[in-house]
């Protein structure tokens, strides 16, 4: 590729990682290069309708030649891959080890929120189960234990009773519960308020925020059961215009871009902040420091624009372009494994996949395997379905009438994904207000 800076059109990027976020990568990215995706899966490969190729491979991105390399999930960021690729000279979209220590340690991201001034909820740091109790003692409820290391999304207990969260907290300290990762753990106060996922864009000097989503952690229908990886997603957020976005962008982000100057961490990559909305405004749950599953799976269908090249320029510390979204709405729900997140049954045949014949709907895959040229599952959330809409009601129907095309034994799909947004855009008869203009006719014809 001829222009270091700007590797877009034409040139050749490795995806890192195998599930439906870095299949929505790779769609996305092929719309203006070929993409190669390790390990990926088997739902990736094909060509795009822009003429771009998807393959993928089991060789380690170590041994693979890119014009840009994007990883997509936390443990090889944390574990320093994006230093080791940099170190050869590759162009990598996803921070170092030090950048990355934000997700990796969550004692570590409380510090840092505290050092740069951002909102967050009140917390402790703990590796004894006396001094953690008499802290929950302190606090009114409900409670939050979280394990300091990377849990998969699974290692964190919000609960109303303070008997559960000090047993919580002995099973994680014992090792029982999180192994190594949960020796130490963070006690939070607990929040309440509307959830959203802002991932911004971060070159180490400048930042630039993608369309918010909202996903869904837990399992069960009305927020019930226990906290998954995310059972679907939407965006864009009615309540969370361009202009509010920036700020959010500005009292949760921005601040700390200082800090990591101070602690020379050059932050290249997406900075993903879960924020709650509160009574006294939005405080920062947590910072992931990579794309979301499954936010990515309705932010980067919005996209307007050549991926490629724009992660390029974050990768290079010459973030220069806005990204612009399509007024669109998207909606993914999410169909996983029986016994998800705990124990995924996996190996069931996947059927119906050739029945989803709406060209509104992308299905991702995100845990599947070819076995004997069939496809099976492999993993606990096993397809993302995302459908775009000009309303979010369109797109959730849509998306869930593909759902029902699809089957294996035991299936599980939260019902309600987008159900409270859609019916209050519907409500106020403004199905989706950033499809509406000026000169759009139907204006005059509304009450
Ligand atoms: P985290 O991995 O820190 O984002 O936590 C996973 C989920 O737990 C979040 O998306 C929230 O739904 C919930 N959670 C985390 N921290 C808090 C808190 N302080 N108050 C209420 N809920 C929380
Ligand atoms: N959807 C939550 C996450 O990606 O961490």
């Amino acid at each position: 590729m001829s222009v270091p800076d700007r590797p877009a059109s034409g040139g050749r990027v490795c995806v890192v990682g195998s599930g439906g976020r870095e299949h929505a990568l790779a769609t996305v990215l092929g719309r203006t290069v070929d993409v190669v995706v390790t390990p990926g899966n088997p739902g990736m490969v094909g060509e795009t309708p822009e003429g771009h190729t998807v393959t993928v491979t089991s060789e380690p991105p170590e041994e693979l030649d890119a014009d840009l390399f994007v990883v997509g999930p936390e443990a090889p960021l944390v574990d320093g891959l994006a230093d080791r690729l940099r170190a050869a000279g590759r162009l990598v979209f996803g921070p170092g080890a030090d950048g990355a220590r934000l997700e990796g340690s969550k004692a570590f991201m409380k510090e840092l929120l505290a050092d740069a001034g951002v909102p967050t909820a009140r917390f402790g740091v703990f590796t004894d189960v006396a001094a953690a109790t008499a802290f929950l003692r302190t606090l009114p409820g409900p409670y939050v234990v979280k394990t300091d290391g990377l849990a998969a999304g699974k290692g964190v207990l919000v609960t109303a009773s303070l008997a559960e969260a000090v047993a919580d907290v002995e099973a994680k300290l014992s090792g029982a519960a999180f192994g190594t990762a949960g020796r130490t753990v963070v006690v939070e106060e607990g929040l309440v308020g509307e959830e959203c996922s802002l991932l911004v864009l971060c070159d180490g000097t400048r930042l630039a925020p993608l369309a918010p989503a909202r996903d869904f952690k837990r399992l069960g229908p009305g927020g019930s059961g226990p906290n998954t990886g995310g059972m679907g997603a939407y965006s864009p957020l009615a309540e969370l215009d361009d202009a509010t976005v920036d700020e959010l962008v500005e009292r949760a982000v921005a601040p700390l871009l200082p800090v990591f100057a101070a602690r020379g961490i050059d932050y290249r990559g997406v900075l993903y902040a879960g924020l709650m909305l509160t009574a006294e405004g939005p405080k920062v749950l947590e910072f992931n420091v990579r794309f979301g599953d499954p936010e990515t799976q309705v932010v980067l269908p919005r996209f307007d624009g050549d991926l490629a090249g724009l992660l390029a320029e974050v990768a290079a510390g010459r973030l220069v372009t806005r990204p612009r979204f399509s007024p669109e709405a998207a909606v993914c729900v999410v169909a996983a494994a029986p016994g998800y997140p705990d124990a995924p049954r996996t190996g069931d045949p996947i059927e119906g996949l050739d029945a989803v014949d709406d060209p509104a709907v992308t299905v991702f895959h995100a845990g599947t395997r070819l076995e004997g040229g069939h496809l099976v599952t492999a993993g606990g959330r096993v397809l993302g379905v995302t459908a775009l809409a000009p309303t979010l009601a369109g797109a959730r129907d849509r998306a869930y009438r593909a759902v029902a095309r699809l089957s294996w034994p035991g299936m599980v799909v939260r019902p309600d994904i987008a159900e409270l947004a859609a019916a209050a855009a519907a409500a106020t008869a403004e199905p989706n207000a950033q499809v509406r203009t000026a000169a759009d006719p139907r204006e005059e014809t509304v009450g």
